[in-house]
């Protein structure tokens, strides 16, 4: 398809999301609620970095959430000493996984990979999702908008690709 009419295409997408009344954008203005009351703070303060739970954020496309049986590694329902609260040791017993919602996701048509940013840009997680390590509640909302704009305004500062089909398929 010539590029010409791919923006054009993407240009209708945003209009007719429009009229139909679909969010087609990846900032979330609303809070979600998460299922145990996950603390970062406690976490990062006892000395664990991000990538030891969010295992892809340097190499892979997706940062990823740690499951249910790395939780267990440290919070052990029948041994005494971490705090666990009764939600996490329900599901740590069940080893189910816990539902938790997602907060910063892209729309299907945006190409988004955390090695290109993490592992060769260079980036810190802070840029783009706040201080997450000094919170003491789970992440609910977006610290920092997700919006084309603000992927926009640091590529044009570093002089990186804004070309349309760059960032989407
Ligand atoms: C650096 C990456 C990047 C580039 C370059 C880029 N976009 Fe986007 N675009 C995004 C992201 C991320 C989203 C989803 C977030 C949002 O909705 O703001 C998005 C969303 C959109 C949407 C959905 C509309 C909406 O606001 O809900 C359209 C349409 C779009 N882009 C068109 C374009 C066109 C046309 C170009 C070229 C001029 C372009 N984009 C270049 C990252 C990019
Ligand atoms: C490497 C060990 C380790 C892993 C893995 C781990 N935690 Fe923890 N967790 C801790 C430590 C240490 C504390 C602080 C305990 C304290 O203050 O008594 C803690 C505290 C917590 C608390 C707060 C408890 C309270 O009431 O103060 C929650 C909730 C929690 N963890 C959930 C989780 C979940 C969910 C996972 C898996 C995604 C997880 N933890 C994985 C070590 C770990
Ligand atoms: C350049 C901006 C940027 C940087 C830097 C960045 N992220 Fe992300 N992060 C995003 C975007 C955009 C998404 C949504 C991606 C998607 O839906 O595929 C996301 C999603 C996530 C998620 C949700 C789960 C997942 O797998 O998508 C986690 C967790 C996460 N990031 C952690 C981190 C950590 C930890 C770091 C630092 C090591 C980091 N991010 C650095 C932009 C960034
Ligand atoms: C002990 C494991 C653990 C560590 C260490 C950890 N995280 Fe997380 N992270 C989680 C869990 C579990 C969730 C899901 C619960 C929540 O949203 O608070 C999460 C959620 C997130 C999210 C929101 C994902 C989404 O889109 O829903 C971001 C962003 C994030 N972490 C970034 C970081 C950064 C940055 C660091 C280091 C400063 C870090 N995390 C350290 C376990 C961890
Ligand atoms: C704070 C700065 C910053 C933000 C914000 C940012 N990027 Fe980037 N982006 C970079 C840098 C730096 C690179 C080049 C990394 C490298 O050297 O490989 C890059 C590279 C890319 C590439 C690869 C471009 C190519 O040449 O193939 C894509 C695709 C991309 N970013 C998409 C996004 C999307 C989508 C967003 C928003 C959700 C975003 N970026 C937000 C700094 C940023």
């Amino acid at each position: 398809m010539p590029r010409e009419w791919l923006h054009a295409w993407l240009g209708w997408m945003v209009v007719a999301a429009g009229i139909a009344g679909i969010g087609l954008s990846a900032y979330r203005t609303w809070e979600v609620s998460q299922p145990v009351p996950f603390t970062h703070k406690k976490h990062v303060d006892f000395g664990i970095s991000c990538d030891a739970c969010h295992v892809g954020a340097k190499d892979s496309a997706k940062a990823g959430i740690p499951n249910t049986s790395t939780c267990a590694l440290c919070h052990q329902p029948d041994k005494p000493g971490l705090k666990t609260p009764k939600t996490l040791e329900e599901y740590i017993r069940q080893m189910r996984e816990i539902p938790w919602k997602k907060v910063y996701t892209v729309p299907q048509h945006v190409r988004f990979s955390h090695k290109r940013h993490v592992g060769s840009g260079g980036l810190d997680c802070k840029v783009c999702h706040g201080d997450v390590g000094k919170m003491d509640r789970p992440v609910a909302r977006q610290t920092v908008p997700l919006r084309m704009e603000g992927c926009m305004a640091c590529h044009r500062r570093e002089k990186i690709t804004t070309d349309c089909m760059a960032c989407h398929r």
